[in-house]
């Protein structure tokens, strides 16, 4: 049975690829959480690949956080991100591991990429200056798995998923992703009978959301091509406006009061959508409906707050 090591196994993906792999089947599945294995320290990686020999290395581990993290710690973003990919990179060279798959973000490409956003816009102008370390990194992330498969003969390959949302989110007020953040509003707004929710910005723009279970699944798909493209947007290539997303999630949580638009707050970036087509060329589409998913996560949320457990 081929030995699977997921890194970051405790995260929102990588929690997701255990689950996967456990439903997949057909794999032996090794962790080894920060307190086993510190992925910065390059020694530590290297004896741990060559003592393991896993047959697939998956890096679902990184330095991750919102925009006022990345703008606090650029230094921190960026050398944790290159040290992690080039330490996996590298040590599962040496240990002979023939695969690994890297996850990046939708934020490697260009501020003022086409929408949707096709593989091919990748480093074809400037980046979003507010993520840039981060981007970077994962740029280069993607770039040693591709040098490596092109010189080493290896398959190392990288999937670039969209917007993230499931169980394993944080709900934390002021470090959330978008989907987290709604859900805790409106959830509290819900309990508390407050008549209107006020979201930020106009609430035009467009965003695209994918299932972490979807994502997992994709990962897997990808793990069986024999020729997998070098990076493949994963995404669901359909988006809605952020109005919509809290129409749907209040909708979702139960709340009945008011929403409400703030457009004195600052909105982003218009839209940000993942063009798919490569993806869904090889044979693979989102399972979960939106709705759907939403309903888990908020069942995710429920759950989580009641054991007391949810990264708030
Ligand atoms: N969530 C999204 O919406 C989203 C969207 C697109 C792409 N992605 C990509 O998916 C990947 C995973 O993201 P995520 O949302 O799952 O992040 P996450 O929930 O923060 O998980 C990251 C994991 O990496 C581990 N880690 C970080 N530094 C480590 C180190 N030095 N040694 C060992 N483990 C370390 C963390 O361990 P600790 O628990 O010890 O901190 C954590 O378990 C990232 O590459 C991210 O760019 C995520």
């Amino acid at each position: 049975m081929p030995k699977i090591f997921i890194t970051g196994h405790r995260g929102m993906v990588g929690s997701a690829l255990v689950r996967e792999a456990e439903r997949h089947g057909g794999h032996e599945v090794i962790t080894a959480g920060r307190d086993r294995l510190d992925l910065l320290n390059q020694q530590a990686v290297f004896d741990f690949l060559a003592a393991e020999k896993p047959d697939i290395v998956v890096i679902a581990a990184a330095k991750v956080g919102g925009i006022h993290a990345n703008a606090t710690y650029p230094a921190d973003f960026i050398y944790e991100n290159l040290a992690i990919a080039s330490n996996l990179v590298e040590g599962s060279r040496r240990a002979e591991v023939p695969r690994v798959l890297f996850l990046g973000s939708s934020c490697i490409y260009p501020k003022l990429a086409p929408q949707p956003m096709p593989e091919d816009c990748l480093l074809t102008s400037p980046l979003e200056v507010t993520n840039e370390a981060y981007a970077i990194a994962k740029i280069a992330g993607l770039k040693l798995c591709q040098h490596y498969r092109a010189q080493h003969g290896l398959l190392y390959h990288s999937a670039m998923p969209t917007n993230l949302y499931g169980p394993g989110d944080n709900y934390h007020p002021e470090n959330s992703h978008v989907i987290p953040a709604l859900i805790r509003r409106f959830h509290e707004a819900k309990v508390s009978g407050k008549p209107s929710v006020t979201i930020w910005g106009t609430g035009t723009p467009r965003r695209e959301f994918l299932h972490v279970d979807d994502l997992a699944a994709a990962c897997f798909h990808l793990l069986g091509l024999e020729n997998p493209p070098d990076w493949v947007n994963v995404g669901v290539g359909e988006d809605v406006t952020i109005l919509e997303l809290a129409q749907l999630v209040a909708k979702t949580v139960g709340y009945e009061g008011e929403i409400l638009t703030d457009p004195t707050k600052p909105d982003g970036t218009p839209r940000k959508l993942m063009e798919v087509s490569r993806l869904k060329g090889t044979g693979w589409a989102p399972q979960i409906g939106f709705e759907e998913g939403l309903a888990a996560a908020y069942q995710d949320f429920l759950s989580k707050l009641e054991s007391g457990e949810a990264r708030l």
